[in-house]
C-alpha cells in the first residue's frame, strides 16, 4: 500500500519520480504527489487526489521548476480521505521539509497531542504529518536529517517507510523503515530508493535490501545505511531478474491480460533449474535439510488467492510428506495462541513478501521456536528475509492488483517443496517423485492450450453475462480452493456477489441460494483420478439444475458424462492428481477479467483495492 521513490543524481528528478510512480501506481492509485529541490534551492511540491494521471496532468499544464533531487508517492488512504490535503508528500520546517510515508503511525494520535501542545499545527487528517513535523522539530535543532531521522524513528510505533527531503540539503534523500518495505537501487552516480525494485528498475538493476529498522541515506555518490542507534549496519546486495520490460503492458490491453497469458511462463520458470534427472533440486534449500526433518506439523499462512494456493497445495504436501498441514489466514492466526513449537515447519506465501498480515505472522512464529519457510514472488522482500528458508516462484512482475499467474506459480512452487521435503525424508519414492515431476513439466503447455483454445468463447460468455448480479462456485477436494479463488477473482474484479462453496457442503445451507437462472461455476474432478469424487460432484449438479441452476461445468476433455448436465462445459486437458487445480482456475481467471471488462471496469486497480497490504 503506498508506492514510495526517492532520486538524487544528475536527472530531471521529475521525470524519474514520475516514471517510478507508474510502476509503482499498483500499490496504491487514490492519489498522488512529489516534490522536488529546484536547482534555485526551493523546494517545489504538487500532489493532487485521482490516479497518478491527474498529477501527470497538473504538472503538464503547471510545471514544477527543473530539480535532481525529490521524493514521490502513490497513496492508498489510510487516515484521511483521497483528497489533495492528505496526499503525500507532507511538508514541515516552514515548508522546506517533505516527507512521504507509507504504513500506519500507531501511536500518531498521542504525538499529535504533543506537537499540539508545543504550538505546532496541521494541514492534514494524516499520520504522516505527524511524523513530518517531528522531523522538522528535529531537523531544526540540529540541522541534520540523518540525526533528525534517529531521533524520530524509534518513537514511532506501527509500520512506516519514509523518505524525506530538504531544501537546504540538496543532493541528499533520507529515509528510514520499520515494517514496512524500502529498496535502494545503486546507479552509476545516482541513487534511488523505492518501496519496490520497479521504481528504479529502468535505471539500474543492482539493488541492495534494507532491514527492519534502519535508515539510509543517498547522495547522487554514496549510500550510507546504519540502525537506528546510527551503527552502521551490513546491506544483502542483489540484482533484479527482471527488466522494465517485463513490469510493461507490451501491447496488451491491461496489465492483468498480460498476466494470464503468462501463466503458462510463470509455471515453468517456476521450474526452471529445479529439476534433475527427475529429482527435484532446489539449490535455496541446499544444507537446509534438518528444517524438515525434525518436524511433525506444518501451517501454511498466507491471505486471500495466495491462501488458496496454500489450500491446494495442502492437499498434495500432505500426501507426499505424510505431514499433516493446516492452511491458515495469516491475520487469524497469531490472535489464537496457536500450538507451535520446534517441531513446526511455518511456509508462508505471498506474492509481495510484504503483506503485513503474514509478515507479523511469521514473525511470531519464529519467537515461537517455529521454523519459517517463504514462497515469495519478489527478491529483497520483507518476508523471505524473515525467514528461514525461501523458495521463490519466479512468476515475473504482477502488476494487475488481482493476483493471477503468481498463483499458479504459488501452488507449482508449494508442490516443488512438498515433492522436495517427502524426499528428504524418505515419505515419497524417487519413481514416484519423477512422476509428479513429470506433470509439474507439462502444465505450462497445457495452461497454454486452454489459452488458446477457450479464452475468446470464456470471454464471448462472460460479456454474454455483464448483467448477472451473483454467481457461485463449487469444487470438491482441490477444486474446492478453486471456487473460492473464482469467487474470489469475481468479486474484487466485477464488483458482483461471488461465493465458492465446497460442493458437499451445498446441502447443508448454501443450495437455498439456487433460484431459477442463478449461474453456478462447478469444478469437475476428472472421473480417471477418482471416479468416486466425480460421481458426487455430477450429483451435486443434479440437484443444483433441479432447482434452475444455470451450470458451467470445468471438465476435463473426454468427460463425456457430463454434457447433458450442464449448460456450459469449459474444457481443460487431462492432468494427473492434484495438477488439475493449476489448470482449472485458469478459465476462471478468464472469465473475472472478461465480466470486468464488459462491465467497463478497470481491471488492473480494482476500487478500494492495493496490490501490497502494508498495514494490519
Ligand atoms: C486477490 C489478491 C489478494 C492477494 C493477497 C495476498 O486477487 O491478489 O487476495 O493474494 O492480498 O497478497 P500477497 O500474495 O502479496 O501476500
Amino acid at each position: 500500500m503506498c508506492g514510495i521513490v526517492g532520486y538524487v543524481g544528475p536527472r530531471q528528478s521529475q521525470d524519474v519520480l514520475i516514471s517510478g510512480l507508474s510502476r509503482l501506481e499498483y500499490r496504491g492509485y487514490d492519489s498522488a504527489g512529489i516534490a522536488v529541490i529546484d536547482a534555485d534551492g526551493g523546494l517545489g511540491l504538487r500532489k493532487r487526489a485521482g490516479k497518478l494521471q491527474v498529477l501527470r496532468d497538473d504538472l503538464a499544464a503547471r510545471p514544477l521548476a527543473d530539480g535532481t533531487t525529490g521524493i514521490g508517492h502513490t497513496r492508498w488512504a489510510t487516515h484521511g480521505g483521497p483528497t489533495d490535503g492528505n496526499a503525500h508528500p507532507h511538508l514541515a520546517d516552514d515548508d522546506k521539509l517533505a516527507v512521504i510515508h507509507n504504513g500506519i503511525i500507531e501511536n500518531f494520535a498521542e504525538l499529535k497531542d504533543e506537537l499540539l501542545s508545543e504550538g505546532f499545527t496541521f494541514r492534514s487528517e494524516t499520520d504522516t504529518e505527524v511524523a513530518a513535523v517531528l522531523l522538522g522539530r528535529e531537523y531544526r535543532r540540529t540541522g541534520d536529517l540523518v540525526a533528525a531521522f534517529r531521533a524520530v524513528a524509534p518513537r514511532l510505533e506501527g509500520a512506516f517507510t519514509l523518505l524525506a527531503t530538504h531544501q537546504d540539503q540538496p543532493g541528499l534523500v533520507v529515509g528510514a523503515r520499520r515494517n514496512s518495505p524500502l529498496v535502494i537501487g545503486l546507479g552509476e552516480g545516482e541513487n534511488f530508493l523505492g518501496s519496490d525494485v520497479a521504481a528504479f528498475v529502468e535505471y539500474t538493476r543492482n539493488a541492495l535490501a534494507i532491514g527492519q529498522d534502519q535508515i539510509v541515506a543517498i547522495t547522487p555518490d554514496a549510500v550510507t545505511v546504519t540502525d537506528f542507534a546510527g551503527e552502521p549496519v551490513e546491506v544483502e546486495p542483489f540484482e533484479v531478474t527482471w527488466d522494465a520490460a517485463a513490469a510493461e503492458k507490451g501491447g496488451w490491453s491491461s496489465f492483468m491480460a498480460k498476466e494470464v497469458s503468462e501463466e503458462p511462463e510463470a509455471v515453468a520458470n517456476t521450474l526452471r533449474g529445479r529439476i534433475r534427472d527427475g529429482e527435484v533440486v532446489i539449490p535455496e534449500l541446499d544444507g537446509l535439510d534438518e528444517l524438515f526433518t525434525g518436524i511433525s506439523r506444518i501451517i501454511v499462512i498466507a491471505c486471500g488467492t495466495a491462501a488458496y494456493a496454500g489450500q491446494v497445495g495442502k492437499y498434495a504436501i500432505e500426501q507426499w510428506t505424510r505431514i499433516p498441514v493446516d492452511v491458515e489466514l495469516a491475520h487469524e492466526f497469531r490472535y489464537r495462541d496457536p500450538v507451535i513449537g520446534p517441531d513446526t515447519l511455518v511456509v508462508s506465501i505471498s506474492q509481495s513478501g510484504e503483506t503485513m498480515d503474514t509478515l507479523m505472522a511469521v514473525k511470531y512464529a519464529r519467537e515461537r521456536g517455529a521454523k519459517t519457510l517463504s514462497v515469495c514472488n519478489t527478491q529483497g522482500a520483507t518476508i523471505p528475509r524473515e525467514s528461514d528458508a525461501i523458495v521463490y516462484t519466479h512468476a515475473g512482475p504482477e502488476v494487475a492488483v488481482a493476483s493471477t499467474k503468481a498463483f499458479v506459480a504459488q501452488i507449482t512452487a508449494l508442490y516443488l517443496m512438498g515433492l522436495h521435503i517427502g524426499r528428504v525424508r524418505g515419505a515419497v519414492s524417487a519413481a514416484v517423485a519423477a512422476e509428479h515431476v513429470r506433470e509439474l513439466e507439462a502444465v505450462p503447455a497445457k495452461i497454454q492450450r486452454i489459452l488458446d483454445n477457450e479464452q475468446p468463447r470464456i470471454e464471448q460468455f462472460a460479456h454474454w453475462m455483464a448483467d448477472t448480479r451473483s454467481v457461485l462456485f463449487l469444487g470438491r477436494h482441490v477444486g474446492y480452493p478453486i471456487a473460492l479463488e473464482g469467487a474470489l477473482k469475481l468479486k474484487e474484479l466485477a464488483y458482483i456477489h461471488a461465493e465458492g462453496f465446497a460442493a458437499g457442503e451445498l446441502k447443508h445451507g448454501p443450495i437455498a441460494l439456487i433460484e431459477p437462472g442463478q449461474p453456478v461455476f462447478v469444478v469437475v474432478p476428472s472421473p480417471r483420478q477418482s471416479a468416486e469424487m466425480h460421481k458426487k460432484v455430477i450429483s451435486s449438479i443434479e440437484e443444483i439444475r433441479a432447482r434452475g441452476a444455470r451450470v458451467i461445468a470445468i471438465a476435463e476433455e473426454g468427460d463425456a458424462a457430463v454434457l447433458p448436465k450442464a449448460d456450459e462445459v469449459l474444457r481443460i486437458p487431462l492432468a494427473g492428481p492434484f495438477f488439475e487445480p493449476l489448470l482449472a482456475v485458469v478459465p476462471l481467471h478468464i472469465f473475472a477479467m472478461g465480466l470486468a471488462t464488459a462491465k467497463g471496469l478497470d481491471v488492473d486497480q480494482p476500487r478500494n483495492l492495493a496490490k501490497s497490504v502494508t498495514v494490519e
